[in-house]
């Protein structure tokens, strides 16, 4: 489990950190709290003994994503986000700055769990999302990325293509009956660890809660 830590600055985040105590290993800071915050926060999670998953969603130039990718080896994040669909040239340029060592592993975000096969046809994708994040993992995957942002619509097809060493991390989990704010390919945390995860995102259910704990 790793629990996004959606939340405009450093004192609230801290706050739920410490009210998880140690249930949990991994926290996600996301572009929110990273901008906020910086690479302070990461030092300071890191110092506590936890791993830290940046979701940056890195999506520009080659040079700019490579160079973007060191900076945040800097930082001491073991796991970093881009954006597939920025292409081939751009995740090949990503993946051999993270050869440095401490360098974060790096994941491919597919397609966003916002967004359903309506929202694709809209930017011009008339496949549907199953496809869609087949053909942008498969194409990560040749470009030396480490892992996979998916749905849990799609896990057990990468998992299937990608073998049971590839790391697949999964947002989008909602408890049943759960509202689904702005997710559309959403899964209970069960299903999706059934279906082949190997990393669940949660942050409204957890973080919005009366009780985080529960
Ligand atoms: O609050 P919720 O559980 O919906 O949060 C999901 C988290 O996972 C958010 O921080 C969001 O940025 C992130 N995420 C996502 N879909 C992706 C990649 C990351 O929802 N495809």
């Amino acid at each position: 489990l790793a629990v996004a830590l959606d939340f405009s600055d450093a004192r609230q985040a801290l706050d739920l950190v410490d009210s998880l105590g140690d249930t949990c290993q991994w926290f996600k800071v996301g572009m929110e709290l990273y901008y906020a915050a910086g690479n302070p926060l990461i030092e300071d999670l890191r110092n506590r003994g936890f791993d830290v998953f940046l979701d940056l969603k890195l999506h520009d130039i080659p040079n700019t994503v490579a160079s973007a990718v060191r900076t945040a080896t800097a930082a001491g994040a073991s796991l970093l986000t881009l954006h597939a669909s920025g292409g081939a040239a751009m995740m090949t340029a990503a993946a051999q700055a993270a050869t440095a060592p401490g360098s974060p592993r790096l994941l491919a975000v597919t397609v966003l769990t916002s967004m359903d096969a309506t929202e694709l046809t809209g930017i011009g994708i008339t496949d549907t999302p199953a496809a869609q994040a087949l053909r942008l993992a498969k194409l990560a995957r040749s470009c030396g990325i480490d892992g996979m942002v998916c749905s849990s619509e799609e896990v057990a097809s990468l998992r299937t293509e990608l073998g049971p060493e590839a790391l697949l991390v999964i947002p989008g989990i909602r408890p049943a009956g759960a509202a689904l704010n702005d997710q559309k390919r959403i899964a209970t945390p069960e299903s999706a660890i059934a279906a082949g995860a190997s990393l669940l995102v949660v942050g409204r259910p957890i973080t919005r809660a009366d009780n985080p704990m529960t």
